[in-house]
């Protein structure tokens, strides 16, 4: 209420020409929306360019072969250095040549359907042609060696890989996701020497954080968050 003891609103029996057109008392009710729909268009942008659908997780494509990890990570046991032997050594963790699987299966399933291209591959030395899962943008600098070395696990960024019949992308491998671990490193780390155990947790009764913090100090790890860490 006014003075007049009209409200403010009351256009035909207030004495003050209105100055503003009706529309502007519209305003304070859509800033709100115009709010809410400047935050989506925001988080839709972060999203196209940090997330799954930009950077493909879910994404399992069909190989050659049906190599199984689930049975021979898993249920067999393997150690994934076994076959990704480059992985402590380089930037690449290497996929394994088909000699890798001979080892076994010139006697194992020697006679197997499932392994008709496995002994084909074998026999030309033409090697299995592997359809690659994970794709790091080329202008982004990754190298296994450092995080194998400073205790981060496979399973940090290739999830539960021993329990995939098909390996699929777990993580979005984002500028975001590489920073969010980088900036809070104790929650990934582990003992070196359990880099490839997939079930690895922290030892009971311990408080995670204060066992990571106390790892990051151990292993000296100071990860890069400056724009030449990983675009050199
Ligand atoms: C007996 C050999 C063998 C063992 C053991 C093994 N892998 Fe593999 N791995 C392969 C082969 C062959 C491929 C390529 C075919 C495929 O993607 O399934 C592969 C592919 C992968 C890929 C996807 C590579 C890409 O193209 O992006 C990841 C990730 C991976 N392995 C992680 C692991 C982890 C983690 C372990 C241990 C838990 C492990 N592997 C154990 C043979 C092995
Ligand atoms: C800090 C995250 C991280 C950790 C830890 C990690 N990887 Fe990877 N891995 C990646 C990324 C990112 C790629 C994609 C690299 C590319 O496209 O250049 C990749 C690719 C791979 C590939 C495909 C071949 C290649 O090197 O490009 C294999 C196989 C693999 N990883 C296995 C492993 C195994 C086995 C371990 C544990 C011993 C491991 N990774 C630990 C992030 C990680
Ligand atoms: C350490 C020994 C070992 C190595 C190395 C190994 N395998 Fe196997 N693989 C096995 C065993 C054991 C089985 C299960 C046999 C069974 O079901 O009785 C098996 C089963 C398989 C099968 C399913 C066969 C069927 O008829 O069900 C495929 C396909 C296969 N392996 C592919 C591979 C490929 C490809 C590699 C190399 C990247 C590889 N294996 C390396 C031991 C091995
Ligand atoms: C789960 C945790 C984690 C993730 C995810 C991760 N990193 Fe790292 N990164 C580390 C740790 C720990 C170090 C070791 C720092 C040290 O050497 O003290 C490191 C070191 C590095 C280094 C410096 C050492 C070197 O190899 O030259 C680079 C570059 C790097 N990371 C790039 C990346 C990129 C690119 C990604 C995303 C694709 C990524 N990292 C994802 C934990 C992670
Ligand atoms: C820990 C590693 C890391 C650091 C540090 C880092 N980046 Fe990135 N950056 C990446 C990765 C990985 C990608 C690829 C992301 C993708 O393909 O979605 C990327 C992508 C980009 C892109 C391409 C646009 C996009 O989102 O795909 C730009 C631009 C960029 N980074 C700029 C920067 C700048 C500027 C800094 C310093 C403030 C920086 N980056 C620091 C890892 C890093």
């Amino acid at each position: 209420m006014d003075s007049t003891g009209h409200r403010p609103d009351d256009r035909d029996q207030s004495p003050v020409p209105y100055v503003f057109p009706p529309w502007v008392n519209q305003i304070p009710r859509v800033i709100p929306l115009a709010a809410v729909a400047l935050g989506i268009v925001v988080i839709g942008t972060v999203w196209f360019w940090f997330s799954p659908k930009h950077t493909e997780v879910g994404y399992a494509p069909k190989q050659p072969v049906a190599y199984s990890h689930k049975l021979h990570a898993g249920q067999l046991g393997i150690d994934c250095r076994y076959c990704h032997t480059a992985v402590e050594k380089g930037p690449h963790a290497s996929v394994p040549p088909t000699e890798t699987c001979m080892n076994c299966h010139t006697v194992v399933k020697y006679d197997s359907p499932k392994l008709e291209l496995v002994r084909q591959s074998y026999q030309t030395g033409q090697p299995i042609e592997w359809t690659k899962v994970h794709n790091l943008a080329d202008f982004a600098y990754f190298s296994h060696a450092q995080h194998v070395a400073k205790g981060v696990g496979c399973v940090e960024c290739h999830g539960r890989v021993d329990q995939m019949e098909v390996v699929r992308v777990t993580e979005p491998l984002s500028m975001q996701w590489c920073l969010d671990c980088h900036r809070n490193p104790g929650p990934n780390l582990r003992p070196k020497d359990q880099v490839t155990n997939m079930a690895w947790t922290p030892p009971e009764g311990t408080d995670p954080v204060a066992y990571g913090n106390q790892l990051v100090e151990q292993y000296h790890v100071a990860a890069p968050v400056d724009c030449s860490g990983c675009h050199r």
